[in-house]
């Protein structure tokens, strides 16, 4: 049984179908990456994986258990973060109250602190500047803060929308590397991306979203050389 397995998904903003029945699974341990054009769909579909949106049609199982009608608090509690679009921080917090909100659904004070050690240790930038207001956070930096206060419930999978927009080539670099080590260290990602050529690089597979439906899937590096996706996503 794959950790999440979406099926037939469709889901509507009043009259319009955004996502047109689409299906795709995440295996335990995997980075997957779910690429497409602006408004192909992506963001719809993470917000309806972690609750925020409702289904019109399909079912989404994590671990087998069934999410279209599972409140966002309980999803988050089952083992899934998500770091949305935009980062979203709380701006007028600091890092470290932004960090500890991020474990509202738990309450073992001491798992937590443990937790928070860890985040300091993968984002040495976060703890130095733990006092600092989020809102005076470099882009890089709010980044790293959606992460790590993600991280802060302990999930076993991250839903993660387009981390590295509006960052530095280096910066893309360096999240990208600190998804890779979540990743190495257990936690499966299931990963939205513009920047198709770099998510493909850390990715073991792929779907490419068009418009609600979903027209291509298979192995990132086999995906990295397909003709199509070289000419659409790749620019090359
Ligand atoms: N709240 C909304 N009300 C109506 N239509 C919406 C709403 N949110 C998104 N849409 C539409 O649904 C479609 C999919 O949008 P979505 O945000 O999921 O795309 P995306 O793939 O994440 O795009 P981007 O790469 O620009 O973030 C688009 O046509 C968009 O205009
Ligand atoms: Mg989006």
């Amino acid at each position: 049984m794959a950790m999440l397995e979406v099926s037939n998904l469709k889901v509507n903003y009043g009259m319009i179908q955004a996502i047109k029945g689409i299906s795709f699974k995440v295996e335990e341990g995997e980075i997957i990456a779910l690429i497409g054009a602006n408004g192909a769909g992506k963001t719809t579909t993470l917000h309806t994986v972690s609750g925020l949106l409702k289904a019109r049609e399909g079912s989404i199982l994590f671990n087998g258990k069934e999410l279209t009608k599972t409140q966002p608090h309980k999803i988050v509690e089952m083992g899934m973060a998500h770091v949305p679009e935009g980062r979203r921080i709380f701006q007028q917090l600091t890092v470290y109250e932004n960090l500890i909100l991020g474990a509202y659904t738990r309450s073992d004070k001491k798992e937590i602190a443990e937790n928070l050690e860890m985040i300091y240790k993968r984002f040495p930038r976060l703890e130095e500047r733990k006092k600092q207001i989020a809102g005076t956070l470099s882009g890089g930096e709010q980044q790293m803060l959606a992460m790590g206060r993600a991280l802060m419930s302990n999930p076993k999978i991250v839903l993660m929308d387009e981390p590295s927009m509006g960052l530095s080539p280096l910066l893309v670099s360096e999240i990208f590397d600190i998804i890779q080590s979540i990743n190495k260290s257990g936690t499966t990602v299931l990963l939205v991306e513009q920047n198709a050529k770099k998510a493909l690089s850390i990715a073991n597979r792929a779907y490419v979203l068009e418009t609600g439906k979903i027209v291509l899937e298979g192995d990132a590096k086999e995906l990295m050389n397909n003709d199509q996706i070289k000419k659409a996503y790749l620019g090359e």
